[in-house]
């Protein structure tokens, strides 16, 4: 070969190696409202950083007449490029060649981008689209995802890890999803399923569609498998660049600081009246955050999913903050199973990428009833009191009314180590609400007059915020107006807070 031909063999190579599955598999790809793995990639990085690695891996499968059939890459596409000018790693996964199925091959060009991104201390971001199991490879391709799992769980907690489901994710497939800090899916495009609508037919004699087994309505309103939804693949990939600017590129870094043109010291004179004299009357947590946070951008985790607790990311100052509020619009801001186990997961989240939490509590206390502790909100709700109690970022808290019973100590209250606490005069807190009180200590003894006299009694002196506040156990009662400033101020106080736990192999959070 003469140097010419080299370097045409190359170039032959590459567009082998662009083309995938070839022609008609693109078509049919894109025919069905999906795009490939490689436009995928590059509408995910920022224009022009991609770079690929193992372009030219091919399977090592002799069985089913697979040694004839070999595709340059091997229906996966990987590499790294920048993302907000920040190194990523990205795999993706291209339908067009077997189905997007998982080889041995494949899974070892993803254990490579995994153990880099964990060198080089960058987030991974996988793109799911793929049939499984490599069904001619049998075995060796589930030791490929049993390596992949393995890098996920040690990756955990070390470089943040995102997984974007754009089409079929079934059977130990979802597995690394499931491992991986955040999931995203499209509506009507991706589904996960541990066993699809047939073999469910086949065992239990179900009837259901894989769009409700396992579509993205489904595991981000019902399951809370997953965190984030898109409208279209396009949506999606924005909502993953959105996600990773508030984030550190790994657990030694601090989260990426933006300017802003929002005020520190921007008072809201409309807060004054958010919270209902009533308290009774329901009012929306939304509003309070968007008025308190960087030009009212924020982004929610899980927004479908146990609506009563909300959490997620924003900025004050130009700094990123995890919030978590309870939602007083929704079942009365109550904590149950649901909302304990998704605020906890957020709470670690944050812990583990050093991104300082908000909380902010109007939680009247656990929700009562046989379903909840059948299904054991004891130990869910103890999930919620690990991982504040175990989180060493900064802790900030603002009571705004309600703060009741066991779900006063569990919501970053200052026992479990938060560092700043805020109360609004219009805070109540104590055991229990004055007329559940009144009715227990009182029970028989009173006549309804006597009664309400004793609820007015118990309400005048507990709840509010004083008692807790002449005990230390509230730092300094605030004007709803100034919210914005003092969360501010309170962050700027803790940024060099050093504190770490006892040494431990690990902690066993009640799961
Ligand atoms: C090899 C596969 C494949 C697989 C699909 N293909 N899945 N090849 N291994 N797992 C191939 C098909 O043969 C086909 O090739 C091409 O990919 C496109 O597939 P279609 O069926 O034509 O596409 P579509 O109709 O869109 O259906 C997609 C699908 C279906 C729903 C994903 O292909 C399917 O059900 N596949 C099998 C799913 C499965 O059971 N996987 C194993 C799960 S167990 P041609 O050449 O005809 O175009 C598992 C264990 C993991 O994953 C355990 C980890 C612990």
């Amino acid at each position: 070969m003469d140097l010419k031909e080299k370097y045409n063999q190359l170039e032959d190579f590459n567009k082998k190696a662009e083309l995938g599955g070839g022609i008609e598999r693109i078509k049919k790809q894109h025919a069905a409202g999906k795009k490939t793995a490689r436009e995928r990639i590059l509408q995910l990085l920022d224009h022009g950083t991609f770079t690929e690695i193992d372009k030219l891996v091919t399977h090592r499968n002799y069985d089913f007449g697979m040694e004839k059939n070999k595709i340059l890459g091997d229906g996966l596409i990987a590499g790294y490029g920048k993302i907000g000018e920040r190194l990523v790693y990205v795999f993706a996964q291209d339908f067009t060649v077997f189905g997007g199925s998982l080889s041995r091959a494949n899974a070892d060009k993803i254990v490579k981008i995994q153990n880099l991104a964990l060198k080089m201390g960058a987030p991974v971001i996988g793109l799911n689209d793929s049939g499984g199991a490599r069904i001619q490879e049998g075995v060796e391709s589930l030791a490929g995802y049993a390596d992949i799992f393995y890098n996920n769980v040690m990756s955990s907690g070390v470089v943040p890890q995102v997984s974007a489901i754009l089409g079929p994710c079934a059977g130990g497939a979802v597995y690394s999803p499931a491992l991986t800090d955040f999931i995203f899916m499209v509506n009507e495009k991706s589904h996960m399923f541990v066993t699809g609508p047939e073999v469910i037919k086949t065992v239990t004699h179900e009837d259901v569609t894989k769009e409700e087994l396992g579509g993205a309505l489904t595991h981000n309103a019902k399951s809370g498998v997953a965190h984030f939804n898109g409208t279209d693949e396009e949506q999606t990939l924005m909502m993953i660049r959105e996600l990773l600017s508030f984030l550190p590129s790994n657990n030694l870094e601090e989260p990426p600081v933006k300017t802003t043109l929002d005020p520190s010291d921007r008072t809201e004179e409309s807060l004054q009246d958010l919270i209902p004299a009533d308290p009774n009357k329901p009012y929306d947590m939304n509003e309070l955050i968007q008025k308190i946070i960087d030009n009212n951008h924020f982004l929610e985790v899980q927004a479908q999913y146990a609506q009563n607790i909300i959490v997620g990311f924003a900025r004050f100052g130009g700094k990123p903050v995890g919030i978590v509020a309870n939602q007083p619009a929704h079942l009365a801001g109550v904590l149950d199973i649901n909302s304990s186990a998704k605020a906890a997961r957020f709470v670690r989240f944050c812990d583990a990428f050093n991104i300082p939490l908000l909380t902010l509590v109007d939680v009247p206390g656990f929700l009562p009833g046989t379903s909840q502790e059948f299904g054991g909100i004891i130990k869910h709700g103890a999930k919620l009191l690990y991982a504040f109690s175990e989180a060493t970022v900064p802790k900030i808290t603002i009571i705004t009314r309600k703060a009741y019973g066991g779900a006063y100590d569990v919501m970053s209250s200052k026992h479990i180590g938060a560092d700043v606490n805020f109360a609004y005069p219009t805070s109540e807190i104590a055991v229990m609400g004055p007329e559940g009180a009144i009715n227990i200590i009182h029970r028989n003894k009173f006549n309804e007059e006597e009664k309400t006299k004793a609820v007015q009694e118990y309400r005048d002196k507990f709840a509010n915020p004083y008692k807790a506040a002449s005990l230390g156990y509230i730092d300094e009662i605030i004007n709803p107006k100034d919210t914005r400033k003092k969360i501010i101020g309170a962050l700027d106080m803790t940024k060099n807070k050093r504190k770490s736990n006892p040494p431990k192999k690990h902690g066993n959070i009640p799961l």
